[in-house]
């Protein structure tokens, strides 16, 4: 019997780049495909050309053994194929029912048989144990859940293969746990699942092959049971990744930044950040564990100046600032990668030589007397292509049509490049292939040891082990510890992040 997908010979073009060669892929009811391999290799794309996003240049797709030319989204539905977005698409004022009755094709007013609709899902949910109840408010729910409702809205619509392409950045240890429960539970009713997600971890546990691309072609597929971390790492970049960092023991030096009894309150009155005090001294890199949505946007925003306290002091470099905006944060040598890149991270529209000069095109050696110097800043902007290793035909490529790891890189490069006092990282390896994160961890590394303070904000545990000198847990604004890393590990950080009560020492 033909698999339920079968890809063959796919190839796939952009000015520049091929994103995928000779690509063939088969995905067959009841399995679970996890695809792998560095940013830009092409996953994303090969899945876009799957759900008619894109069209290929070569090759040929059969669903269920027969030929088809996917000509739409909407085509790749009627086809059984069905992809949950990163960025969900859901309505937040509006109940479960009402997101998956929206858009439905079969009726005029969807809405006057929402009822029907709702019986659907009940059923739905309970046969693939998704837990979600039709008449909650999408907005009341957290973000597993939301996740539940966007591939409710798939199965509601008939999909066969469910498509996820790195679905684990916004989700907690414990939600990801559930997700890959759920995946399971799709295959062993039948349905085939692609699932594309950095983190070798999560391929080992939820994908029955991993099919490993590089360079846009097929490198190989092997049985997760057959491999481990260090083996797939080696398939995707070609050579052994060290997966674990040496942070060397430095002294620290004078206060670079020092906080104290800071508060936030939000327009509503509510308290977003409650008495958060800390320093961060020259050589040392403070971690901020947490789970999403704890208050860590709003302290690196008001860190960073983008908003006021609403009481307490921040000291930068030994002076009060009474009033910090982004413009004197980054005066003092202040520089931030920050945690939602589309929002404020990148400019998609813009170059990638605009992206990189963002903060420095009015100063020399780029600009003199207003005047843009255009080979100075053609020089830094390949220098740091090359040296942060953004894959990409060149420097004048529009910042949307780098892979999403690659757009890190470029985050990464310019807010690293001017050797900042001050760096706040927050989530800085999101979306990043192992190699790349490897490299990350060095030149965090390499701030601290050049007398940089960093604070690092991310919800990857062993981030935050492996790079703090201090680590600080996170709990609705609060501050409920601080501790040695010796002191800390995977388990008493997510104990405290969820609010156990647990006595130091
Ligand atoms: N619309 C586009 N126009 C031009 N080039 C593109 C476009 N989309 C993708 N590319 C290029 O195709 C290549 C593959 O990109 P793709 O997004 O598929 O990578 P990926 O494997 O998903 O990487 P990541 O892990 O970073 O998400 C990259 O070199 C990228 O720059
Ligand atoms: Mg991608």
């Amino acid at each position: 019997m033909a698999p339920f997908l079968r890809m063959q010979g796919i190839t796939k073009r952009f000015p520049g780049v091929v994103a995928n060669r000779d690509v063939d892929l088969e995905v067959d009811r009841g399995e679970i495909r996890g695809l792998l391999g560095e940013n830009g290799a092409g996953k994303s794309t090969l899945v876009k050309i799957l759900y008619g996003l894109f069209h290929p240049d070569e090759g040929t797709i059969e669903i269920d053994g027969k030929p088809v030319r996917i000509r739409s989204p909407r085509h790749a539905v009627d086809l059984g194929i069905g992809m949950v977005h990163q960025h969900f698409m859901l309505v937040p004022t509006m109940t479960v029912a009402e997101n998956v009755a929206l858009g439905l094709r079969e009726n005029h007013s969807p809405f006057s048989r929402l009822p029907a609709v709702a019986r659907r899902v009940r059923e739905l949910s309970q046969r693939y144990g998704l837990d979600v109840d039709p008449d909650d408010l999408v907005e009341d729910l957290s973000v597993g859940l939301q996740q539940r409702v966007e591939i409710l809205k798939l199965l509601y619509r008939g999909a066969e293969l469910l498509v996820l392409d790195e679905p684990t950045a916004v989700l907690t240890p414990q939600e990801w746990h559930e997700l890959a429960q759920t995946l399971r539970d799709l295959a062993d009713h039948g349905k085939a699942v692609i699932f594309i997600s950095h983190k070798l971890d999560e391929q080992l546990e939820a994908s029955d092959w991993c099919t490993v691309l590089r360079d846009g072609a097929v490198v190989g597929t092997v049985h997760t049971d057959d491999v481990d971390k260090a083996d797939l790492a080696r398939m995707m970049v070609g050579r052994d990744v060290v997966l674990r960092v040496a942070r060397e023991s430095l002294p620290p030096g004078e206060p670079v930044i020092e906080v104290s009894s800071l508060r936030l309150e939000s327009k509503d009155g509510r308290t977003v950040l409650d008495d958060v005090s800390f320093e961060i001294r020259e050589r040392e890199i403070l971690g901020v564990a947490g789970i999403d949505g704890n208050g860590q946007r709003e302290l690196v925003e008001v860190i960073a100046g983008v908003h006021q306290p609403s009481s307490g002091t921040i000291r930068v470099c030994g002076r009060d600032e009474p009033r910090l905006t982004p413009q004197r944060f980054h005066r003092h040598g202040g520089a931030i990668i920050p945690e939602d890149r589309h929002r404020t991270g990148v400019a998609l529209d813009l170059t990638i030589t605009d992206n990189l000069m963002l903060k420095d095109f009015r100063r020399l050696p780029f600009a003199r007397r207003g005047i843009t110097a255009v080979s100075p800043i053609r020089e830094h902007c390949e220098h740091l292509v090359a040296e942060f290793d953004v894959r990409t035909p060149g420097t004048s490529v529009i910042m949307r049509q780098l892979s999403g790891g690659n757009q890190q890189r470029s985050v990464v490069a310019r807010e690293l490049c001017g050797e900042p006092t001050l760096l706040i990282a927050a989530q800085p390896t999101r979306g990043l292939d192992v190699g790349a994160m490897e490299f990350v961890y060095d030149r965090l590394l390499d701030h601290r040891k050049r007398g940089g303070a960093t604070l690092l904000v991310s919800t990857e545990l062993d981030e935050i082990l492996s790079l703090s000198d201090r680590i600080a847990v996170i709990v609705g604004g609060r501050f409920v510890r601080i501790l040695d890393p010796d002191d800390a590990d995977d388990e008493t950080l997510g104990l405290l992040m969820g609010g156990a009560e647990i006595a130091p020492g």
